[in-house]
């Protein structure tokens, strides 16, 4: 039997590469860079599957070659707000995507974040670097307590649930949750947390809030001017979602007028060019979309596509799919 042909858009971990390659006619970028709209119109014209990144952009635009040979879009990621699901769906094209295997990681990150900003990690750093430091003394980079403060989770799904677990148990923090559907409530029980009506209810009673929303047109800047007015003064932001959910010019304002804590971002809007006004808060943490960087994790994704991809060249339904 012919073996279906797979594009495979950045280059993965090795284990995953060859395993890959044993059961598909398997193309890699071997560039290593995000797709042009051009090269993304020819693969979806030539191979059968493409398994792209959050760095290719697949636009309705992109995807509109004269003949679309794919009919698998099996992403390396769990977000998938840089495909055009509706313009694929139109063209007959399945969209599959990696939940789970990065849950853990990516909540280890936003907890990393949670507690650089509140301690003011990155300013020490910097600092140390920089050969600025003169010893210790009692009022230096003095930070905030994270211990048994309250957490406001936007988005409860898979990392936020794994996010509240690290922040109840390891941190008695309270949890408050914000969701665009009910959550059940003995998920709510597991963490004693408590789901908000709304964001409005949710910012103004929390002493950090963070981000675990997808991304796409309907978030986008979902945190505005209007809702960081909401946050207590002293409260920080921790985004680990994608880069669009924040009001970029928003949150430079809230930062530099300190009219909230601080921030730590691991995602940013038209990364990985980074607004220039952000670099200049010293109260914000920045890291580049480590969320998922793990050795584990990213060949347990890599695996999970090759899962979906056997599902769907089977003739089975993939498990993840999402469109
Ligand atoms: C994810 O899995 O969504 C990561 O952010 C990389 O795309």
């Amino acid at each position: 039997m012919v073996k279906p042909s797979v594009f495979v858009t950045r280059r993965w971990p090795a284990a995953v590469e060859a395993e890959l390659a044993k059961s598909y006619n398997t193309t890699f970028n071997t560039d290593d860079q995000p797709l042009a709209p051009c090269q993304i119109r020819e693969a979806v014209k030539r191979y059968d599957a493409v398994l792209p990144t959050v760095t290719d952009k697949l636009t309705a635009e992109a995807l509109d070659a004269p003949k679309v040979q794919t009919k698998l879009l099996a992403n390396y990621g769990v977000g998938f707000s840089h495909i055009d699901t509706g313009r694929a769906s139109d063209l007959g094209i399945t969209i599959t995507n990696t939940p789970d295997v990065l849950s853990e990681c990516t909540a280890d990150l936003a907890m990393t974040l949670m507690l650089m900003v509140a301690r003011r990690a990155g300013e020490g750093e910097r600092e140390l670097r920089e050969g600025a430091w003169t010893g210790w003394r009692p009022t230096h980079l003095v930070g905030t307590k994270v211990s048994g403060k309250t957490l406001g989770i936007v988005g409860f799904g898979r990392i936020g649930q794994e996010m509240a677990k690290r922040a109840h148990f390891g941190f008695g923090m309270k949890i408050l949750v914000q969701n665009r559907s009910p959550v059940r409530q003995d998920i709510l029980d597991r963490y004693n947390a408590v789901q908000m009506p709304t964001l409005e209810d949710l910012l103004p009673e929390s002493d950090f809030v963070s981000l675990h929303c997808p991304g796409g047109p309907a978030n986008r800047n979902l945190m505005n001017n209007a809702r960081f007015d909401l946050m207590k003064p002293d409260a920080f932001l921790i985004n680990t979602a994608r880069g669009e959910v924040v009001d970029e010019m928003a949150l430079a304002q809230s930062l530099m007028f300190e009219t909230i804590g601080g921030a730590a971002l691991d995602v940013f809007d038209g990364e990985p060019r980074i607004n220039p006004t952000l670099a200049q808060c010293d109260n914000l943490v920045m890291l580049p979309h480590l969320g998922s960087a793990t050795r584990e994790a990213r060949e347990a994704m890599g695996f999970r596509v090759l899962d979906n991809l056997n599902d769907f060249f089977a003739g089975r339904a993939p498990r993840d799919r999402v469109a």
